[in-house]
Parts: structure tokens; C-alpha cells; sequence
């Protein structure tokens, strides 16, 4: 298979050396069954290529199993990914098996595995180096031939020098370690990424495709992504969902770079059309709420179902992967407003519906600013 072969496979967009070289190492170590570290920035695209990895290995035909360790309590993080003996805590009424063992011949995928608690990191390394573990209040060992696939936007490093994170955990997944560069680091792709995802936009909302003009491409190459590609589609379903001419011009991203202009503007209107974009977002921050505690009580039900294990394996890697905690939902929303008012935290605090002095206490908590 050529790299292009794979890139549409895996629908994989670009055409920089970066992505192409990286395509090209992947492709050689899919086959293998030796670990990979993903490392990357939010939405640079480790959950795909992590995908792309599996798929093209020797285990496609088996499971691919997706846990976010950064979004798992603590106290049950170890059940999950090894399983548990019937009786071995409350609540443990049967014997479950781990994500380990449901992606038993398949891929474990451990996204964000700088969030592993340090006694966790003990048991996954031994079972890189042994391929056995012990259940949760078992006696005997469990056999898996189980590849790992572990995914960080930390520096792990800095995490190891901060004991954050064991030395020779790192060391064994940094055998093979991927650097997926940041988008602003491959501008060249940007264009193909947004046409790319106005095609796919408008094919699932059965509309017609709008045509971007060259001001528009210049300013999606100029503007840095700290969200990277994930940013790039969301802007672009933005854009084409509030277009009303089929035509995408620099004004129609004026959205992401607005700030202190749209606040003054925003001022001087009166309140109904003012109320008109906070309830917009408060609704999309309310919406994700909502879809995250759907998603927290079926972990629950998942966690202490006790009468099916053939039902409960199938959902689970939709739903633990898009867990994540409120906390880090909370801090999303907040970098978010402050990005939309630029910096005005009067503002952003308004659109947030909060008040400005808890505003001020959540940035010092999440150490954002
Ligand atoms: N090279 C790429 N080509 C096309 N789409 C991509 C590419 N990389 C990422 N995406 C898309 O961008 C979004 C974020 O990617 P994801 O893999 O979830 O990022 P991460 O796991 O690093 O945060 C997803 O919608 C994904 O499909
Ligand atoms: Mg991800």
C-alpha cells in the first residue's frame, strides 16, 4: 500500500513531509506488535492515527479498545483496564473482564496515559513486559497478547522529572514514539484540511457545498490553531452554518478572531440581541454537560451492571473515550469564552454565566492566563 493508498483508507488529509513522513514510519511499525507512543497536541489527530495504526496491523479483524485514562476515577481506573473477581470490592458482584482483556489479540488504545496513577503505570508496565496480569482480587494470572497504543499532549519527560510519571514506564513506550506536529507547523495542509471538511459538512447536511475564496484560505493559513485540526472543522461547520450566500469570505471566520470589536459592538445594542449570543453558547456549554452525564451514568450502568458481560463490552470504548471529567469540560468552556471575548473576562464571565470573582478563582485554579 503507497502512503496515499493509506492516507485515504484512514482518511487521513495532507500532504507536508511532516504527515507524510510520519505516514511512512507508521506504516512500518502497524505490522509489528510493539508498542507506539502518539505524541501531539490536542486535536492534532492521535485518536485517528491511532485508528489508521490498528487498522492497518495484523489485528484489524479484532478490537480496537479506546480508554481515556485521564477521565477514569482514580479508584476504579485499575478494575477497568484489568477486570476484577467477583466479591473483590463492593459492588463487584461478578467477575468482570478489563479493557486488557476485552482488547485481548486487538489494540489498547491509552489515551492520555500521563493521567495513569503511578501504581497503575506499575501493573501496565509489568504487563508490557510479561503480557500477564493478576484481576482485581485474583490469585491466578491472566494471559493476553494485547498490543498497546498510549497517547500523551504532555511532555513526558518533564512528567518523569516531576515524578509524575515512572522513568522506566517511559522508557518502554518511548521505543516507539510519534510526534504529530502542531497545525501551525504545517500550514500547507490547511487548505486541503478545510475543503476537506466543507465537503464533508455539506454532504452530511445535504447542502449545497460553498466555495471558499483565496482571502478566506489566506487567513485559515495565518491563523495559529491552538486548537489545531479539531479547531479547523469546528470553525468551518461554524462558518458554513451561520453562511447565507454560499460563499466563504474572510468574514465569514470574522467569529474566530472577533473580540474587543464585537464587545464594543455588543454594548451599544440593545439587551435582546446581546441575549441572543449568550444563550447560544450557554446552550452549547449546557448541551455538552448534558451529553457527558448521559455518558457518566452509562459508565455507571457499565461499571456495576451484574447481569450481562456480552452487552456490556460493545459500548465500551464510545463511552469511556468521551468521558471526560467536569473539571476539564468547566476549563474548556472558560479558555473558550476567554478566546470568543478575547481576554475580556467581564465578558467572558457573562457568557459563562458566572460570576466574575469565580471567573477569576476558576482561572487561578486551572492555572489558565
Ligand atoms: N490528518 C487528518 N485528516 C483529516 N482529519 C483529521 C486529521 N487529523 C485529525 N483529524 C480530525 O480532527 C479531529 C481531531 O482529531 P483527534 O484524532 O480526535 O485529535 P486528538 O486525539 O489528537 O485530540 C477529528 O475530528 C479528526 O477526525
Ligand atoms: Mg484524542
Amino acid at each position: 500500500m503507497t502512503i496515499e493508498e493509506f492516507q485515504n483508507k484512514f482518511g487521513i488529509i495532507g500532504k507536508s513531509k511532516e504527515i507524510k513522513d510520519l505516514i511512512d514510519i507508521m506504516m512500518q511499525v502497524a505490522m509489528s506488535d510493539i508498542s507506539v507512543l502518539l505524541f501531539g497536541e490536542s486535536g492534532t489527530g492521535k485518536d485517528v492515527f491511532a485508528r489508521a495504526i490498528h487498522g492497518f496491523s495484523s489485528r484489524s479483524e479484532k478490537q480496537l479498545v479506546s480508554v481515556n485514562c485521564g477521565a477514569i476515577p482514580e479508584g476504579i481506573l485499575e478494575s477497568e483496564l484489568f477486570g476484577h473477581k467477583k466479591g473483590s470490592f463492593t459492588g463487584a458482584t461478578e467477575t468482570r473482564k478489563g479493557y486488557f482483556e476485552i482488547a485481548d489479540g486487538g489494540t489498547l488504545f491509552l489515551d492520555e496515559i500521563a493521567e495513569m496513577p503511578l501504581t497503575t503505570q506499575v501493573k501496565l508496565l509489568r504487563v508490557l513486559e510479561t503480557k500477564e496480569f493478576m484481576k482485581v482480587g485474583a490469585e491466578t494470572v491472566t494471559h493476553i497478547d494485547t498490543r498497546i497504543i498510549a497517547a500523551t499532549n504532555k511532555n513526558l519527560e518533564s512528567e518523569v522529572d516531576k515524578k509524575h510519571f515512572r522513568a522506566d514506564l517511559y522508557f518502554r513506550l518511548k521505543a516507539v514514539s510519534l510526534n504529530i506536529p502542531p497545525l501551525r507547523k504545517r500550514k500547507e495542509d490547511i487548505v486541503e484540511l478545510a475543503n476537506h471538511f466543507i465537503q464533508l459538512y455539506s454532504e452530511r447536511n445535504n447542502i449545497a457545498k460553498p466555495v471558499i475564496t483565496p482571502e478566506a484560505e489566506l487567513l485559515l493559513q495565518t491563523y495559529p490553531w491552538p486548537g489545531n485540526i479539531r479547531e479547523l472543522k469546528n470553525a468551518i461547520e461554524t462558518a458554513i452554518a451561520l453562511n447565507k450566500d454560499g460563499i466563504l469570505n474572510e468574514s465569514s471566520f470574522e467569529f474566530m478572531t472577533k473580540g474587543e470589536a464585537e464587545d464594543n459592538y455588543m454594548r451599544n445594542l440593545p439587551v435582546f440581541v446581546k441575549k441572543t449570543t449568550e444563550e447560544v453558547d450557554r446552550e452549547m456549554i449546557l448541551r455538552a454537560l448534558i451529553e457527558i452525564k448521559k455518558d457518566l451514568i452509562e459508565l455507571k450502568e457499565l461499571v456495576y451492571n451484574n447481569n450481562n458481560n456480552g452487552k456490556d463490552e460493545k459500548n465500551i470504548d464510545v463511552n469511556i473515550d468521551d468521558i471526560a471529567p467536569i473539571s476539564e469540560v468547566e476549563k474548556e468552556a472558560i479558555k473558550k469564552a476567554l478566546r470568543y471575548t478575547k481576554d475580556n473576562k467581564k465578558q467572558a464571565a457573562r457568557l459563562l454565566k458566572m460570576n466574575e470573582r469565580t471567573l477569576y478563582r476558576k482561572l487561578k485554579e486551572y492555572e489558565i492566563g
